[in-house]
């Protein structure tokens, strides 16, 4: 009886048919057990007398077919003439060893998978003798295939499948991507198994693969995940898009001639571009796909994937003028291509996307994800470096000027990033920022990597979607604080800890030690997931039993000898960061703030983040009673709850920080992330949450992007001076230098300038006058008051007749008697010191702030009382 049936696509593979059969039928089968059916399309070198001499000897049969040439149709074809219920399909140039067969095969005879694939990308698998083109082109044809389709190989042309599964493939299904097809047209249903194969290149004959059949196959993976980008789309959103090009160049040249600034000439030119084009783009490019009527709902989509892309688009235009030094006419054109490839596949994606064939709801998450990610990653490479520094990242920049083996204040992690950052890119704000990118980018890595392990891909894709809109991952993504590297050694420590406790993997313990010892570098915070891991450990009996054997010391150890710098530092330091921060959380002022930690958390994770994270924590039923997914849940809850309380108790009695419990969200998010995609057993309230999530998204990635144009370029219309009293200190640090140097013309002497403040505005001074001046710059510590790193690098001044100028961003901070909160009489220490002055800072011609200073004739020393 036939088991199986081989189909066999030929197309003039004459001196391959002898080989390839020989071969199949020394295989350890009965030779009636299977069936070899070859379809030729017509070829010419006489493959199909070849296949002919066999059908007398063996179960070989010959389809010949008529039609237009057709991998996939053949194989439908060789599949609609079998015997058996069980198909394998294999190429007759033996680039698939008939010898692997067996092990492709059984899988699926034995009924244990639907469908078996022989992958070349899977450990064991190969490809050998290609050119590298070759290999380089199948290796991106299944990394693309990868975000909707989860196998490692499926470009391959080596499977078995039970036949009924053909069934289901559209009957349009063309070219290469028959296995594709197969596995989108079955998705979820499917078991599916990858057998690892060597894929010898052809030694007779030539391949067939064209480009169009590569170009098809992009082309339909994105049909399948909902898109409309066809060459037909593009082409006439191309030719709409020319024709806003040129509206908005007119208009934006217009605007520019008549000085109406950069932002508000392309936001006009965009917005008048902006109508033209959907009206256009609705009723004739997509027209195919969309009745092509204007709707309201679908105007709006269009203006806000295009004033993403506009807001954007600014960030471009800054970075090629400001940056690059490109006049604004001609950097228009690249900064408009730019985005025109955004708007076009927001166009394709979510504002006309594929009506006849919608993909599964768990496809079109997976594409918004990836959508939005490359667009939050794209906004960061544009304007990391655009915007100026804040305070605390110029005073990390001092850290990395007087690099050490720790600081005061914060272990040195940041230090060395900056350290290394501005050694390659300068000291601008690229080389500042850069490490805070990269360490974003691990965190989403590692995000990924937990949640997948935790549920599944798509949840993975959902949770890195959050990282990157929720307030929580956006700034440690971009600003270079401690908070940066802690995030992504918080994700990496949690993504081990998963694999030690929960997967009960030993090696994961090394990279544990690793990730743990690296965190405490960071910021001291990462301790909480010390106790959190305790705390698990007691209560988990599996995870128990690690306790017994050596790796987690091990780990622990790791992590101590990492941690040593700020040991060492210390040690030679009167343990002073220790005493700092034990000081910190044990002040005399006792203060009940925990309303504000909760009202940070909410900001933090957004309100509908908030109101999911305590459903997804306490809230989740048990879907099944199955031990590892309670046991998953219980890492989840843990690994949050334990480090919140900690926190917690600390805000009954402390003032907590804005970002303190940032990090401790990270191990809620994947199953928030899973509960988005839930669709059975849900809460009225989880209901309403999961669609709650589109609009907050949509508002989070908007007010991303729209914060990063106003810093970098204003938004017309804005009025600045909102928050910026501390901010833009390049225009404030060049009003200060010039303030020095009145004071220097008129006195013959070079000045102090003191920043009235424990580190920020003497450090962003530093940053912004470095190179240009040497201004002779301290802090308030200068006056006996606590200036935390500076009071190790100017430990104290003595009594001078060098002008003073005190520098403050309000007022109150040079006011009469007071620095801070000890109440220190500064102007006792002061020689004629002069009234409290300020100038106001302006940007582009529009005012952005104020500073304050005041000018003394001298500095007595500090006088303590
Ligand atoms: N009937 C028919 N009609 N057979 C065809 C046609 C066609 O239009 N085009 C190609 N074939 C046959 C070939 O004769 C060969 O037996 C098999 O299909 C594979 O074709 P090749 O031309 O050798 O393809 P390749 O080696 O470049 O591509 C291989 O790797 C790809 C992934 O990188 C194949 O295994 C593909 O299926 C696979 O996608
Ligand atoms: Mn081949």
């Amino acid at each position: 009886m036939t088991q199986f049936s081989i189909v066999v696509p030929t197309l003039n593979e004459s001196e391959n048919i002898d080989q390839l059969l020989t071969r199949l039928f020394a295989l350890d089968f009965s030779p009636n057990s299977f069936e070899v059916i070859f379809v030729d399309d017509g070829s010419t070198d006489g493959t199909p007398d070849k296949v002919r001499a066999w059908e007398n000897q063996a179960n070989v049969r010959l389809i010949e077919r008529r039609e237009k040439p057709d991998l996939t149709a053949s194989i439908l074809a060789g599949v609609a003439a079998a015997q058996s219920n069980v198909i394998v399909v294999m190429d007759a140039d033996l680039s698939h060893s008939p010898e692997s067969l067996p092990a492709v095969v059984i899988p699926v005879l034995d009924g244990n998978y639907d469908v078996a694939i022989g992958s070349r990308y899977v450990p064991g698998g190969s490809t050998e003798n290609w050119p590298l083109h070759r290999q380089l082109l199948s290796r991106i044809g299944s990394w693309i295939a990868r975000p909707i389709c989860d196998v490692n190989d499926a470009t391959s042309g080596f499977f078995a499948f039970r036949r009924e599964l053909a069934q289901s493939i559209s009957n349009n299904a063309r070219g290469y991507k028959i296995l594709l097809e197969l596995l989108m047209a079955n998705h979820d249903k499917l078991r599916v198994t990858e057998v690892p194969i060597c894929f010898h290149d052809r030694t007779h004959g030539t391949s067939k693969l064209s480009f169009s059949h590569q170009l098809a196959y992009v082309q339909r993976l994105i049909t399948l995940a909902g898109g409309t980008v066809t060459l037909n789309t593009a082409g006439r959103f191309a030719a709409v898009g020319l024709l806003g090009v040129l509206i908005d160049a007119i208009v934006f040249q217009w605007m520019i001639s008549r000085d109406a600034g950069l932002a508000l000439s392309h936001f006009a030119s965009f917005f008048v571009a902006a109508t033209v084009n959907y009206t256009f783009n609705s009723k004739w490019a997509f027209r195919e796909h969309h009745a092509g009527y204007l709707q309201w709902h679908q105007f709006g989509r269009f203006l806000t994937v295009g004033a993403l892309a506009l807001l954007l688009r600014g960030g471009v235009l800054a970075l090629l003028v400001y940056v690059w030094h490109i006049p604004p006419l001609l950097a228009i054109f690249p900064a408009i291509a730019a985005t025109a490839a955004v708007n076009y596949l927001g166009s394709a994606f979510y504002v006309f996307p594929s009506k006849k064939d919608l993909p599964s709801l768990e496809m079109r998450w997976r594409t918004a994800a990836i959508g939005i990610v490359i667009f939050i990653l794209l906004l960061r490479l544009v304007y990391f470096g655009l915007a100026q520094l804040i305070p605390d990242e110029a005073y990390y920049w001092q850290y990395a000027q007087h690099m050490d083996l720790s600081f005061y204040d914060h272990p040195p992690m940041v230090a060395w990033l900056i350290w290394l950052g501005t050694s390659i890119l300068g000291h601008n704000e690229f080389g500042v920022r850069i490490g805070a990118l990269l360490c974003g980018l691990v965190a989403m890595g590692y995000l990924y990597a937990l949640a997948q392990n935790l549920y599944n891909k798509s949840t993975a894709m959902r949770a890195v979607l959050l990282l990157a809109i929720l307030p929580i991952g956006v700034a440690s993504g971009v600003l270079m604080t401690p908070d940066a590297p802690l995030i992504a050694a918080w994700a990496a420590t949690l993504y081990y800890m998963e694999r030690a406790l929960i997967a009960g993997q030993r090696s994961a313990w090394l990279g544990m030690g690793i990730a743990f010892g690296l965190g405490l570098l960071s910021k001291y915070t990462l301790g909480l997931l010390g106790i959190a891991a305790l705390a698990f450990v007691i209560i988990d009996p599996t995870a128990r039993r690690w306790m017994k054997r050596p790796y987690p010391y091990l780990a622990a150890l790791l992590a101590l000898l990492l941690f040593s710098p700020v040991i060492i530092w210390n040690y030679g330091n009167d343990w002073a960061s220790f005493a700092f921060q034990s000081n910190r959380v044990l002040t005399d002022s006792y203060q009940f703030s925990v309303h504000h930690l909760i009202i940070h958390v909410i900001i933090l994770l957004t309100p509908i983040g908030f109101i999911a994270a305590v459903l997804a924590l306490f809230s989740i039923k048990k879907q099944t009673n199955q031990q590892i997914e309670y046991r998953r849940h219980l890492f989840v809850q843990v690994f949050t709850v334990v480090p919140f309380l900690v926190c917690f108790a600390l805000s009954t009695f402390d003032e907590p920080r804005f970002h303190w419990t940032a990090p401790i969200w990270l191990a809620v998010l994947p199953t928030i992330a899973w509960m988005i995609g839930q669709t059975d057993h849900l809460s009225t309230l989880a209901k309403r949450i999961q669609a709650a999530w589109q609009p907050t998204i949509i508002v989070c990635i908007f007010a991303y992007a729209f914060v990063s144009h106003y810093v970098v370029l204003g938004i017309p219309g804005v009025p600045y001076h909102l928050f910026t009293e501390h901010y833009y200190w390049r225009e404030t640090a060049a009003e200060i230098e010039q303030i020095a140097a009145e004071v220097k013309n008129q006195t013959g002497k070079e000045p102090i300038v003191v920043g009235m403040s424990k580190w920020s505005v003497a450090s962003a001074l530093y940053f912004y006058t470095h190179g240009d001046t040497k201004l002779d710059i301290r802090s308030r510590n200068m006056f006996g008051d606590s200036g935390a790193m500076y009071e190790f690098w100017f430990p104290s001044q003595a009594p001078t007749d060098r002008p003073i100028i005190q520098i403050g961003m309000k007022r109150r901070h040079l006011e009469k008697t007071r620095t801070g909160s000890k109440g220190i009489d500064v102007e006792k220490m002061l020689e004629q010191p002069g009234a409290i002055e300020y100038r106001v800072i302006e940007r582009y011609g529009t005012p952005v702030r104020r500073v304050y200073y005041r000018i003394s004739e001298g500095f007595k020393g500090v006088t303590n009382g």
